[in-house]
């Protein structure tokens, strides 16, 4: 048996600023392409992509047909989209500082929805840099490009959502502004994860977890974002902002809260969104004078992956040669609420390191040994249940099992499934679900200014403290598990990472 929803996006208008973007080439367009493959768009609508260079409607549809063909994650069927859905897509390029383009851009959205003849949700996508989002709402709203109630406009919000918890506060302010809350979707694309969606039903509809999901019986929790890429062209952006900004505010903290949060009354946008908040509200301040105790930092330094060898981080191009920003973050977090108390929850994240890899390990308490103390066996390993997100969609719980033969010989084993073979689900972007829940107006999946503020009350520890640090970065190898010192952080507690050593 299988239980759904089944729901119907209305006609709409996307208008994507930000339309000759790697972001949109990579993952916006193919998501879209993906969706209307699967007949998940309604029936009409139309896509208006916006930015800077001037370009024909057939010129824009020419260079999204060569993105769709490089970055499509599905078999390309050029017949389709040249046919079906190419025609669709419209453009109207300026300076987002200009009010010219939003009268154009008003007149286009007018003369389109004429032509579908519905009346049309008009939806937004900020894929540009944060420095526009203000401008963008200001210019929006003065054009009345998003019309007046706010069942009528919508706009998804590219990360970083702010640089630290000041300026995330200032944007909120700015945007809020102009849009209501429900308004706005800041989006976190690994939100769009099937494996992180199946934590919520994981925990909550299998009765046999939530009972021991506690301080009771679980010693510690790891999450782990491992990177084998650099910083791949996007150097200028990464110089400024790091590890902590890039992944460990939004991604890791959002896992975590999946992976703590209290039970909701439904899979509403509201109750989920409060449970996480909670969560996040309830983690306590790293103090700045231990920082060395709760975080470590590191830098990539040359090094191997996969074979080849590779520059470190600081003879990256647009790379500062003298740059301190970390590639690789580890923090030791408590949350101070009656679940949490007592269990440590252990996250990092790092580019080039040795595999890709991200994954949520809950360590059980170890059972009491008494029963073994006449029996030759080394210390018992804990019961661990892992849900590997990428590249593999699984879920693994470890436990100890008896060797075969005549003498009591323990060994770990394990239990597995695998999302792919059970389900035969198919490969996409990530984004699919997200611009589905968007053009539905489920908030679910998507940030509230709340959830975005305490996650870089999280942060905000590291960033001041090492901003005003002069000691120098430790550096880690290519190819490696990174800095020896994120070791340090779990022995000192008398534990050990597990994964990707
Ligand atoms: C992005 C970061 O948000 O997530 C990138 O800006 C990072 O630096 C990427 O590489 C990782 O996403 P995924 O889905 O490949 O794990």
């Amino acid at each position: 048996m299988t239980t759904t929803l089944s729901r119907q996006a209305t006609p709409f208008i996307l208008t994507i600023f930000g339309a000759t973007g790697d972001l949109t080439r990579r993952l916006i367009l193919p998501a879209i392409y993906n969706l209307a493959v699967d007949g998940r768009l309604p029936e009409k609508f139309a896509i208006i992509g916006s930015a800077l260079p001037e370009m024909t409607d057939e010129q824009f549809q020419a260079f999204l047909t060569e993105a769709i063909e490089k970055f499509c994650t599905v078999e390309f069927d050029r017949g389709f989209w040249t046919e079906k859905l190419a025609p669709s897509f419209h453009y109207s390029g300026g300076n987002f500082g200009d009010p010219e383009l939003f009268k154009n851009l008003s007149e286009r959205s007018e003369a389109l929805e004429e032509k579908i003849g519905d009346s049309c949700l008009r939806l937004f996508y900020f894929a540009v840099a944060p420095n526009h989002f203000a401008t963008l709402s200001d210019q929006i709203a003065a054009a009345g490009l998003h019309k007046s109630s706010s069942s009528d406009a919508r706009v998804i919000i590219e990360k970083p959502f702010g640089y630290d918890l000041n300026s995330a506060t200032e944007l909120n302010r700015q945007l809020l502004k102009v849009w209501q809350e429900n308004q706005l979707y800041r989006i976190d694309h690994y939100l769009g994860k099937e494996t992180v969606q199946n934590l919520l039903v994981f925990r909550f509809a299998n009765g046999i977890f939530e009972p021991i999901w506690n301080r009771n019986f679980i010693d510690h929790v790891q999450i782990t974002v491992a990177e084998t890429v650099g910083v791949e062209g996007r150097e200028k952006y990464y110089d400024r902002s790091g590890a902590v900004r890039d992944m460990m505010q939004n991604h890791l903290l959002q896992l975590m809260a999946y992976v703590g949060m209290e039970v909701p009354n439904s899979f509403d946008a509201d109750p989920v969104r409060d449970k996480k908040s909670e969560l996040l509200e309830a983690i306590r301040d790293i103090p700045a004078a231990r920082l060395g105790e709760f975080a470590v930092r590191g830098q990539y330094g040359e090094g191997y992956i996969g074979g080849q060898k590779v520059a470190g981080y600081r003879h990256e191009p647009d790379v500062n040669p003298d740059s301190s920003t970390e590639t690789y973050v580890a923090i030791k977090l408590w949350v101070d609420n009656w679940r949490w108390s007592g269990v440590p929850f252990y996250l990092r994240t790092g580019k080039r390191l040795l595999k890709r890899e991200a994954e949520i390990v809950i360590v059980f308490k170890h059972a009491p040994e008494v029963v073994f103390r006449t029996t030759p066996v080394d210390a018992l390993s804990p019961n661990r249940l892992i849900f590997n997100i990428q590249p593999e969609q699984t879920i693994e719980l470890d436990f100890l099992a008896k060797e075969p033969g005549p003498v009591m010989q323990i060994q770990k084993a394990n239990m597995a499934f695998d999302y792919h073979n059970q389900f035969k689900a198919s490969r996409g972007t990530g984004y699919e679900r997200l611009l589905r829940d968007f053009m539905l107006g489920d908030l679910t999946l998507f940030s509230r200014s709340d959830l975005i503020e305490e996650a870089w009350r999280v942060v905000q520890p590291l960033l001041s403290g090492w901003e005003s640090k002069a000691e120098r970065i430790p550096i880690y190898e290519a190819g490696s598990s990174g800095p020896a010192e994120a070791d340090e952080l779990l022995s000192r507690d008398g534990r050990e990472w597990f994964g990707i050593e």
